[in-house]
């Protein structure tokens, strides 16, 4: 495996690989690589010739410097990782690579159509500006056919979904198809996230709470209506000492708008474990 840290390197790369008519796999990733990063890097090499991991703690989408500083960072193992698993190219740029001053200090703007109004959106200002301006620059420097991003994320999903096919910049990105991958869960329930790292083992444990209440929520959703669940959630994780829950919504998978149906919805989940705050969600 090779790692590229600058833009005209990856950009000289990507070239041939087209040239050979290759076909190219991209997993963007801000590193801190787990069993779940794991999966999606394990589909790209499956289905592409070539794949190229980034590894890149991207400033723009931290609307709190303290989680920014936080963030877990380990590059000697992610590149360990990623060659263990078949990976052609990791690119590990600096924010100096991938911003001009400018870019770093302005807001990147863009039109979510109103996906970023409710949820992580609401709570992080901001936020998917940032993820949106560093997921299209991977795609134009990649030029990728296959994108892979995990369901745990899911409303950064949803926007990206809207950034490829129903905004202004549909068409940009050549036939790219963005590959939606299922959450990754360790044998506990727990979803995994880079931000399991800052879990002591003890508030590990109780994290446990907050999958075992959504899969419960699953059963009730046969019984009772969208409300009723939607509490029994909230009141549920909010009983278990060291968990506070930011909010839970039952949305609509594609509008990410509330809904008073089960049909096509989603629940999605943010909750303080501790300092560290964990999301999750499930299908209906
Ligand atoms: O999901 C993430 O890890 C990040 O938001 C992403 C997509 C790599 C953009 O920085």
């Amino acid at each position: 495996m090779q790692i590229i840290s600058t833009k005209q390197e990856l950009l000289s790369i990507v070239e041939a690989c087209k040239a050979q008519h290759q076909t190219i796999g991209l997993v963007p990733t801000m590193g801190a690589l787990h069993q779940g990063h794991a999966s999606l890097v394990t589909r790209s090499v499956k289905e592409n010739d070539v794949t190229f991991v980034s590894v890149f703690v991207n400033p723009t989408q931290f609307n709190n410097k303290e989680d920014l500083v936080k963030y877990p960072r380990n590059a000697a193992a992610d590149a360990d990782l990623l060659q263990q698993l078949g990976v052609n190219y990791m690119f590990a740029p600096q924010p100096e690579e991938m911003y001009s001053d400018e870019e770093m200090n302005t807001t990147f703007r863009f039109d979510f159509a109103g996906l970023d109004a409710v949820m992580e959106g609401k709570m992080r200002p901001g936020h998917f500006n940032g993820v949106v301006q560093v997921v299209s620059r991977l795609f134009y420097l990649v030029r990728p056919n296959r994108a892979y991003f995990g369901e745990k994320d899911f409303q950064q999903l949803c926007i990206i979904h809207h950034m490829v096919e129903r905004s202004s910049l549909k068409g940009t990105f050549g036939d790219l198809q963005i590959v939606d991958c299922p959450i990754y869960r360790g044998a506990d329930g727990l979803a995994l996230s880079s931000r399991n790292a800052r879990l002591s083992e003890e508030e590990r444990e109780t994290a446990v709470n907050i999958s075992r209440v959504l899969f419960l929520s699953r059963a009730w959703a046969k019984k009772y209506s969208v409300s009723e669940v939607q509490q029994m959630v909230v009141d549920t994780i909010n009983s278990v000492p060291g968990l506070e829950v930011e909010y839970y919504e039952i949305v609509d998978r594609t509008t990410l708008q509330p809904t008073d149906t089960f049909a096509h919805a989603v629940g999605c989940v943010t909750v303080y474990c501790g300092p560290v705050r964990l999301i999750d969600n499930i299908q209906y």
